[in-house]
């Protein structure tokens, strides 16, 4: 039987190439589509998904190459931290259209596809979508946008495809030094891996979720739960 294809964006590294990892080791055939692509168990494809000419190239190389799209991961993404008097109008827009307009790219392409394959997309938000620190306006904007377009796409696109959140907390994806209070405020004892992260986009993509559309799943570690007064 030929394998379940799925495309996850940003996948060279951090969450999305564990996502990749995942789902190899699941069995699908995976594309990973990211603008500085690395070696992996994945079919490597270099592309900004901001671009939208780079996006239609993208999907028509999926079509041609594996012939079917079950799965879409919009995992992309980059924050810029700046206070907003120095933020630039370029940098704002950057960070939207890697961050938000791009789901907008990937899915209008693939939306034939992933029908064709009763398919799934799972989105890659982040908890900053409800919650701040300062200097954050852009990649929160983006985040609380794309949140909005998850639960938009999975009215318009469903039955036949589903469309669910994933909002990660701390995820520790570049192994830096970690403190045990770093852990120990986290109500789940410690800071996120990009495998916790993984483990829900596998099953969101899978039939076991079948009846779960246009849905977030916060993966914090219960942060988000926590009520803090100094
Ligand atoms: N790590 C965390 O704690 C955390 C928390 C919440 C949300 N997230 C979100 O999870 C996603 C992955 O984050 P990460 O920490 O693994 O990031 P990362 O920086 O480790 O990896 C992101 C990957 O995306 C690629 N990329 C960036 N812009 C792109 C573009 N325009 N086109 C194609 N590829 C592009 C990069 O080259 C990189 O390989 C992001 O959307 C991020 O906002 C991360």
């Amino acid at each position: 039987m030929t394998p379940r294809v799925a495309l996850v964006t940003g996948g060279a590294r951090g969450i999305g190439a564990a996502i990749a990892a995942r789902l190899s080791a699941d069995g699908w055939r995976v594309v990973v589509a990211d603008r500085d692509p690395a070696p992996g168990p994945a079919r490597a494809v270099a592309a900004d998904v901001a671009d939208e000419a780079a996006v239609s190239a993208l999907l028509q190389g999926i079509e041609e190459t594996e012939g079917r799209l079950d799965a879409l991961v919009c995992n992309a993404g980059f924050m810029i931290r700046k206070p907003i008097a120095e933020l630039s109008l370029a940098e704002w827009s950057s960070v939207l259209a890697t961050n938000l307009t791009s789901t907008f790219l990937l899915v209008r392409a693939a939306e034939r596809l992933l029908r064709a394959a009763g398919g799934a997309v799972v989105t890659i938000a982040s908890t900053r979508a409800h919650m701040s620190e300062p200097h954050t306006e852009s990649y929160a904007a983006s985040k609380g946008g794309l949140l909005a377009l998850t639960h938009a796409l999975s009215l318009s696109l469903g039955p036949a495809i589903r469309v669910n959140c994933i909002s990660p907390g701390w995820i520790d994806t570049r192994g830096e030094p970690l403190t045990p209070q770093d852990h120990a405020q986290h109500p789940a004892g410690r800071v996120g891996r990009p495998e916790d992260v993984a483990a829900v986009a596998a099953w969101l993509l899978g039939a076991e979720s079948r009846f779960v559309t246009g849905a977030e799943f916060i993966i914090d570690g219960g942060m988000t739960r926590k009520m803090i007064y100094i």
